[in-house]
């Protein structure tokens, strides 16, 4: 519970997963739309259920059927409940099932934009009207199913059909009970927003509390009834996370926080000081932040020496890290608290969240890579909000627009950039291309288009010409991906025009590269870092 004035956690709604890729998608718009949710696992017990307290549910698409059998349901005293329902795909198809209607698979899977004709105006679309108001007869909606409902449970009536899907849309509006074939909650259903913004306000009867600057000050009230008087190390990286813990611990107790910032030699170009910089501009914001610079490149380098495997790379630039900032933190006296920038996907990624079904894809490593002896109380201040949120409040705060919009960056650096083992000569080389890539990316209005852009150092030569003369350079190569949830991801289409500048730019300014090459593999079976 908030102990500020407003409880932005008073109106709740319970998102139950059944597995879709698109579960935290819904959180994310319920969210955007001033409420709070949260996701749980399709099994929650009654008494968390009860806890919980929801104003609506929401029931999630999933991968499987609910024609076969010991496939997930809905726990069965949900619809005994007088809570409002809204069932997505999988969802709507389980409701459907369990109330005594029935669902059978359809011989083509059904996947894409599809036009949705209306048959009636239950409260979830009824805020669908043209200019002049009229209510729309049909929409454009996003499809990816292979299952549908074929008759209805008994209550309920048909509101919307597509020509393959005879069922697109049910509603019981007596026991506040809804259910959408389609995916109200992706891009490609342009007004799918109006219908879950219809059934949190006008079904669940929500406000919009949940806000930036309500977040900010709930958080605030928060960390300071954790913390009390007591002292605060945050290990600061320059990413989106822990600049914004930083500044919202700053606002929340001000000198008691101090932040350590490990150069380990694996940053970007000019990374160090921009950090720096930015923590100074954010004190001009009438934050006192304290931040600690440590130039540990050369214990870095030296552990890194002779190491080549990717994994045990990773685990040397892990355990120096925390080598280095504990000795850090025995320096700083009465700390109590350590900080961290963990959210919300890593806990749901890690299953520590509700347990959830969404297929586990990558460990984080803010979860579970702490030392175990680690005597530290933990205060994560972001740990309710997604990275979109996070971004919100960053700027809410008064960071600047630019780091808080910033590509995510591995703990590993360009440790994991650099094939193979890593030499300060390659780390330096590798700055420099990349800082050129980011640049142009950023002059040509493309940086923000992509969610993530980097060169990566192939410690192989290859020859070139210069004037007369053969020369044998490094190769680096350019990656940019697009991607919601780095989960998957594609290669960004930049232009030939663009890309061939970049290269140009690169081998001209740079001598000990003789040869630029573009990454246009997807993920799976790629990953988005080389390592
Ligand atoms: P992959 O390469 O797994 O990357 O497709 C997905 C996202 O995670 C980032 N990444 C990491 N972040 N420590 C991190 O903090 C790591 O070891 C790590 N490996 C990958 C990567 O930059 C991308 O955004």
């Amino acid at each position: 519970m908030s102990s500020s004035s407003v409880d932005i956690h008073q109106d709740r709604i319970l998102i139950l997963d059944f597995g879709s890729q698109y579960t935290q998608l819904i959180a994310r718009r319920i969210r955007e739309l001033g409420v709070y949710c949260e996701i749980h696992s399709s099994e929650i017990t009654e008494s968390d259920f009860e806890a919980f307290e929801p104003n609506g549910v929401v029931l999630s698409g999933g991968p499987e059927s609910v024609t076969e059998e010991h496939t997930p349901r809905a726990p069965a005293y949900l619809f005994t409940k007088t809570v409002p329902v809204l069932g997505i795909c999988y969802g709507m198809q389980t409701m459907a099932e369990q109330l005594g209607g029935r669902v059978a698979s359809v011989a083509k899977h059904e996947f894409g934009h599809a036009a949705v004709q209306f048959h009636a105006a239950p409260t979830i679309f009824s805020s669908l009207v043209d200019d002049e108001g009229t209510p729309l007869d049909a929409l454009d909606v996003w499809m990816s199913h292979g299952d549908q409902v074929e008759a209805l449970p008994g209550g309920f009536s048909r509101v919307a059909s597509t020509e393959t899907c005879p069922i697109a849309a049910m509603a019981d509006p007596d026991r506040h009970l809804y259910g959408v074939q389609f995916h109200p909650e992706v891009q490609h259903t342009p007004r799918g927003a109006e219908i879950i913004d219809a059934f949190l306000k006008d079904v669940c009867c929500c406000q919009g509390l949940w806000t930036p600057d309500q977040i900010v000050e709930d958080i605030v009230s928060r960390v300071r009834a954790q913390v009390g008087d007591q002292n605060v190390i945050l290990g600061l990286s320059g990413g989106v996370d822990s600049s914004v813990v930083a500044a919202l611990l700053a606002r929340a107790i001000g000198d008691q926080l101090t932040c350590v910032f490990v150069d380990n030699g694996l940053l970007r170009f000019e990374e160090a000081n921009q950090v720096m910089n930015m923590m100074t501009h954010a004190s001009s914001n009438a934050l006192d932040i304290n931040v600690v610079k440590i130039d540990a490149s050369e214990t870095f380098l030296r552990g890194l020496e002779g190491v080549t495997d990717p994994e045990a790379k990773r685990k040397v630039i892990g355990n120096t890290f925390i080598k280095v900032f504990d000795a850090e933190a025995e320096k700083i006296k009465n700390v109590s608290f350590l900080a961290q920038g963990t959210i919300y996907p890593d806990l749901i990624e890690s299953g520590g969240a509700s347990g959830g079904k969404a297929h586990v894809i990558k460990s984080h490593h803010n979860v579970g890579g702490l030392p175990e002896d680690m005597k530290l109380e933990l205060v994560e201040p972001l740990r309710e909000l997604f990275k979109d949120e996070v971004r919100k409040i960053g700027l809410a705060l008064g960071l600047p627009s630019e780091m808080v919009f910033r590509h995510p960056f591995p703990g590993p650096g360009l440790g994991v950039r650099i094939l193979g083992e890593v030499k300060r000569e390659y780390a330096d080389i590798l700055r420099r291309a990349d800082a050129i890539y980011i640049e142009e990316l950023r002059a040509a209005n493309l940086y923000d288009s992509v969610s993530q852009a980097f060169t990566v150092f192939l410690p192989v030569k290859s020859v070139g010409v210069v004037g007369d003369a053969r020369r044998y350079e490094y190769v680096v190569a350019l990656r940019a991906v697009e991607t919601i949830d780095f989960m998957t991801a594609r290669a960004a289409r930049l232009p030939y025009e663009f890309l061939e500048r970049v290269s140009s730019r690169i081998i001209n300014e740079i001598n000990e590269i003789s040869r630029v090459t573009l990454d246009i593999s997807s993920k799976p079976p790629a990953t988005i870092e080389w390592e």
